[in-house]
Formats: structure tokens, sequence, C-alpha cells
């Protein structure tokens, strides 16, 4: 598609206000560019709740209600819960609105192609974004890493632990369609929030070619089946190699203005290292990057490590190329699918026993061997 940029403020919904629309609204707050007209939630406490944020948006209880009022939408910012993404974004790219999903893109292939076909049959623009690519240590480790700093890549390693104890408070409704997500074995660690880890391992280093998988599980009744321990590898077409370890700490208290999970990303070079040290969780009381060379630490004191306001740049961002069309959109459709493609070859493999798979190869089933789409 040929995308025209508007020549004037572009006219927004929000669909779905639950907990993440408290950081995704950040990129439209004070933002010129945008006109927040819209917003969607069947829940009439949280419609009450975020009209305090846009006394002039109308509200609606469905996106059906929202398109018969007949206000004009240019982009929505769509909140879905994950089950609802497949049938959701086909829905709102049918209305022809320009759609900022949030991820995962769904939870197969065969649902991310119709939802791609959607966009191209209503020439509409669809995003998905990823806050991690915003996140500003993440960014300088990026360009530590391209500018050589460290040598040449020699491998790298994401660590991820998960805990429930401390940060903001998740209502119950918010874990319910995860529930359901781990019931078609979409984990909540691998897949939901895995998916931030496959992206940003893509944004650094490239496709990958090869993927070997170790997804455990680690279960707390009632049908809270945790997809940790599990391990991760994967190769790139470069030739380097990532590793992911994922560990399940649940009484791990972590001080944290969000999500409780402590991180780490470090990528070792010929002649030394780059690491970040937490994201969300205020894990590690260090500077957010840190850089060892010839003997020698550098410590980053004075990035942006509020994991929030990587949700306001990647917003503003988004609403910026509605004006301009400056890319790249971080991510686009296919790069989603890029993402998803990783996430399926994980459990292609663990299914298998941990054999490499290629995740360029997989067939609309997720299986290797199948013919690819
Ligand atoms: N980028 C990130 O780091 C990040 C973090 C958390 C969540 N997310 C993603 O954001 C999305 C929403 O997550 P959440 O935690 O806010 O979930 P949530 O359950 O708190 O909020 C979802 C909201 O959608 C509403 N809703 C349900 N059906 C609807 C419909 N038909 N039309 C309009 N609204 C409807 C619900 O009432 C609820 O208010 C998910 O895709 C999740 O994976 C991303």
């Amino acid at each position: 598609m040929i995308f025209v940029p508007y020549d004037r403020p572009v006219r927004a919904a929000f669909v779905g206000l639950g907990r993440i629309y408290d950081l995704n609204m950040r990129g439209y707050v004070d933002n010129p560019d945008v006109e927040v007209v819209a917003l969607v939630d069947p829940s009439q406490e949280r419609r009450d709740q975020r009209q305090a944020d846009w006394p002039d948006a109308a509200t609606f209880p469905s996106v059906e209600k929202l398109a018969a009022s007949g206000i004009d939408i240019d982009t929505v910012e769509c909140l879905l819960p994950a089950p609802m993404h497949a049938d959701g974004i086909v829905e709102l790219l049918e209305r022809g609105w320009h759609v900022n999903a949030q991820k995962p893109l769904c939870n197969d292939l065969a649902a991310a192609y119709r939802i791609l076909a959607a966009a191209k049959a209503n020439d509409r623009v669809l995003r998905v974004m990823e806050n991690y690519l915003f996140y500003e240590p993440l960014r300088k480790l990026k360009a530590v890493v391209d500018a050589g700093d460290i040598g040449d890549v020699a491998g790298y390693h994401v660590k991820m632990v998960g805990s429930g104890n401390g940060g903001w408070d998740v209502p119950w409704s918010s874990f319910e369609w995860q529930l359901e997500q781990i019931q078609v074995g979409r984990g909540i660690m691998v897949f939901d929030d895995g998916w931030h880890k496959l992206s940003t391992a893509l944004w650094l280093f490239g496709p990958v070619r090869e993927v070997r998988a170790w997804i455990g599980v680690t279960s707390f009744g009632s049908g809270i089946d945790i997809d940790a321990p599990a391990m991760l590898s994967w190769e790139h077409e470069n030739g380097v190699r990532g590793v992911w370890d994922i560990t399940l700490a649940p009484d791990l208290y972590m001080r944290s203005d969000y999500y409780t999970n402590d991180e780490r990303w470090e990528v070792t070079g010929t002649k030394g290292y780059a690491r970040v040290n937490r994201i969300m969780a205020r894990g590690i009381q260090e500077p957010s990057l840190q850089v060892y060379c010839d003997g020698e630490m550098r410590g980053f004191h004075a990035l942006d490590d509020d994991w929030g306001n990587s949700f306001r740049e990647s917003g503003r961002h988004w609403i910026r190329y509605m004006r301009t069309g400056e890319g790249p959109l971080n991510w686009s459709s296919e790069e989603a699918v890029d993402v998803l493609r990783f996430a399926l070859a994980a459990y292609e493999s663990s299914a298998a026993g941990g054999i490499g798979v290629d995740p360029r190869q997989l067939g609309l089933a997720g299986h290797a061997g199948e013919q690819r789409p």
C-alpha cells in the first residue's frame, strides 16, 4: 500500500481500556498531532475512569456502536485481550481504520496471515507496537554494540526471573484471558512476555535461522500452569547465537512501578561486554547500562530507565508516522509475523526434544516440514 500521511492531527480511538491503557495513553498526552475522540470498553467502570483523561472523547461499549455513531476515526490503539486479537484486529481494519496493535499479534500463523490480508485488502497500516525497542537503555546497548565498542559480537544472553511479588496491581480480569492463553499453549512467560525478548533479539541481530528450546511448566493449580523453567537458544543468520533463560521465583520481592520481572540483557563482544541491568522492575540498582572494555567499566547513569516511558516513545513514534510517514514502524505486521514464527519454532523444538527448528520454514499449523505459506 502507499500510505499518505495526514496533514492534520489524526483522530484516534482507544479500544480496550484495561491495565496497559495506563502506559499506552502516555504517547497521546500533550501530543498536538493527535486528538483522542473515542474510548471503547464494555466495562462502564473503565469508561468512566478513562473519560477523566479525555473529557471530550465519546465513549462506547463496543466497536460496533462506535462505528454506528458516525464519528470519524483514522487510527485505533488496540488494547484488547490477546485471545481477541485475531478477530478484533481484522474487524478494526475492515472498518477502515489504521491499527496500532499490542503484542502478541495472535496465536498462530493462519490467523496472522488472515490479519495481514485484511490490512492489505483494506489498504490500512497495521503496526504491532514493540515498546522494548523504545526503552532507552536497550537503544543505547544497540548503539554501543553497533559502534563496535565491545569488538565483534561473540554472543549474548537474556535473563528473566518471573515473580508476582511487588509491583502494581493487576486485576484478576487481566489474568483470566491469560489462563485462556495458557490452555491453548501460549504461556505467559515464553509467549506473552517472551514476545518482547524475541522481538528484541530480531531487532538487535536480525533474522533467526535456527531455534532450540526446552520449555518446562510449573503448576500452581486451577489451570495456572506457568511455562517455566525454560531455556531457549537460537542462531541468527549472521551466525550470532543468543540464549534466554526463564526462571520462576514466586516469592521473590521486586520493587517496581509496573510488573515484577527481573530482566537482564548482556551482549558479549570479542573485547568486552555491554549489559542492561533491569527493565520493568528495579532489580539491580546499578546504572541501567554498563559497558566493560579493556579493564574499565563505563556506567550510563542518565538514561531514561523508566519502562513506562518506552510506551510513551513508541506511541509518539506511531502518531509521528501517521503525520509524516517516517518509519520504520517498529514493528510492521510482517516483522510481527517473524516474532510469531520465532516463538512457534521454540514450541516446535521443545515438543520434539530440543531439536533445531528453522522458524522461516514453518507451515500454517506451526510445524516444520509443512509447506511454508
Ligand atoms: N507491551 C507490553 O509490555 C504489554 C504489557 C501488558 C499487556 N500488554 C498487552 O496489552 C493487551 C491488553 O492487556 P491488559 O493487561 O491491558 O488487559 P486487560 O484485561 O487489563 O484489559 C483489556 C480491556 O479490554 C476490554 N475489552 C474486552 N472485550 C472488549 C471489546 N470487545 N471491545 C473493547 N474492549 C474490550 C476489557 O474490558 C478490558 O478493560 C494484551 O494484548 C496484552 O498482551 C502489553
